[in-house]
């Protein structure tokens, strides 16, 4: 499925990265529940969110054990993608 024929690119790389997190905060970044939506997500916020929540040592929330699986590029390239995905 993941198999890509031509070299992979950070942008696959993404978009495949941004998939496990929709399962949760909705199919294109847009939340039709309590979970807030990732679409036009703040840039800077994105990334405060990922280095506080890794932080805090917090077993019940499932964003804790989540961001600490991502390295700092990848959070960066995930915020860059969810801010410029539209409303
Ligand atoms: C198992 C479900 C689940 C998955 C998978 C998941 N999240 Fe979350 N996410 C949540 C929940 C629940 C909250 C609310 C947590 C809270 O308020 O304590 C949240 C909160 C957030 C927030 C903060 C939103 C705000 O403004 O309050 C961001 C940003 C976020 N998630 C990004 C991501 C990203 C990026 C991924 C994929 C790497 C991801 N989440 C995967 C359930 C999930």
């Amino acid at each position: 499925m993941f198999v890509s024929t031509s070299s992979s690119s950070n942008d696959d790389n993404v978009v495949y990265l941004a998939s496990l997190c929709q399962s949760c905060h909705g199919s294109d970044g847009k939340s039709h529940g309590l979970i807030p939506s990732l679409s036009g997500y703040n840039k800077q916020k994105f990334i405060d969110y990922f280095s506080i929540i890794a932080k805090t040592e917090n077993r019940f929330n499932v964003m804790h054990k989540i961001a600490k699986g991502y390295t700092k590029d990848e959070i960066i390239s995930m915020a860059e993608y969810f801010s410029n995905l539209k409303d």
